[in-house]
């Protein structure tokens, strides 16, 4: 079980919390904290305007077209920009990426440059804001591999997500949570608006073994293989490790879809679909999606996997590779595996 946060007056801030991480870390660097910090100031900043939405002139779309052929709404530029204009400037990161642009973002000659390599997905669920559903941030942090004298290479960003060093999301709903990773345990903070402060909610999240939930759009199933559709299905009979038909919820913000399943169980799939017959794939983006949210997910208790590989291990072609995702209870996830075999 996640343990619960203590009384309001003994509540500690994710500043303290960091602190307190970094001093158990032989191996921790306060520019990893600052890093966080800086990530954290900038997730304010996007949910001051994001909890505004319908006040301010942010609804609705750029008129443009992103790297990924979507279009692009004014809050997902904006909280690209407020992210990048605040993380250059932190002095821990040689190069950033984002699910918007296309290439590596450097960071200019006029900054300090440090070890880190921050990877975002600025405003997930973009879909969802002018109807004013939950959307988030989701983020991952890698060290650079290269030397730190030498520019910093692709290859120092595309690792697979066993090497992130940090990962986590925000999510903006009813309130305003942070949920993160540096490799010992999950954490959850609520943004106290008041004060201007998250304070831990949940420490060392886990993930039930077995769920109630899953979770997918079932709307593509025409556009599945069939061991696909037969999975997906298995949820509503009792052929399942639950053995009785799970609920269906499905809210097509995977930060809210995951923040459920982290704390109360089930499974999130986004398959692999033929919706262009010729090049079957999957939706989510490898490096900005699946990677932060398996290594939550596996940190809690639970698994991540794309059918046959553990998310963990995919070696990333591209920065923008996308890839199937199961995750959520390890039984859950297991039971889908052994489905698509
Ligand atoms: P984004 O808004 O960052 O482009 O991500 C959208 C993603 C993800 O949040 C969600 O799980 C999925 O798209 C929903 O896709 P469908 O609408 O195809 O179900
Ligand atoms: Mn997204
Ligand atoms: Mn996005």
């Amino acid at each position: 079980m996640s343990e619960q946060a203590a009384p309001q007056h003994r509540q500690i801030t994710v500043t303290e919390h960091l602190l307190l991480h970094q001093k158990q870390s032989p191996t921790a660097t306060g520019s990893f904290t600052q890093l966080l910090y800086d990530l954290i100031l900038a997730a304010k900043l996007i949910a001051r305007n994001v909890t505004k939405a319908g006040l301010l002139d942010v609804l609705g779309g750029t008129g443009e077209i992103n790297v990924q052929g979507e279009d692009v709404q004014k809050l997902d530029d904006y909280a690209n920009r407020i992210l990048i204009h605040r993380l250059q400037r932190t002095g821990v990161l040689c190069a950033m990426a984002s699910e918007e642009n296309a290439d590596v973002i450097n960071i200019p000659d006029a900054f300090r440059r440090g070890e880190y390599i921050l990877i975002f997905d600025p405003l997930d669920g973009s879909s969802n804001i002018d109807v004013n559903i939950n959307v988030g941030t989701i983020f991952s942090i890698l060290r650079r591999i290269s030397p730190s004298d030498q520019d910093v290479a692709l290859s120092d960003v595309l690792q697979p997500g066993y090497k992130q060093v940090g990962a986590g999301y925000v999510l903006y709903g009813p309130s305003t949570m942070l949920v993160y990773t540096t490799g010992q345990g999950v954490h959850a903070f609520t943004l106290d608006p008041s004060v201007g402060e998250f304070l831990l909610s949940l420490s060392n999240v886990k993930i039930p073994e077995t769920g109630k939930i899953y979770s997918v759009n079932e709307g593509n199933v025409s556009y599945w293989d069939e061991k696909t559709a037969l999975a997906a299905a298995s949820f509503k009979g009792s052929d399942n490790p639950r053995g009785a038909p799970y609920s269906h919820r499905y809210v097509g913000s995977l930060v809210a879809d995951f923040h459920r399943t982290l704390l109360k169980g089930g499974i999130f799939m986004y398959p692999m679909d033929y919706k262009d017959p010729d090049h079957p794939k999957g939706k989510l983006r490898l490096m900005c999606e699946a990677a932060p949210m398996s290594l939550l997910a596996e940190q809690a208790g639970g698994m991540a996997s794309d059918g046959r590989r553990r998310i963990l291990e995919i070696i990333p072609d591209t920065l923008h590779a996308r890839v199937p995702l199961y995750i959520g209870s390890k039984n859950d996830v297991q039971h889908v595996i052994n489905k698509l075999k």
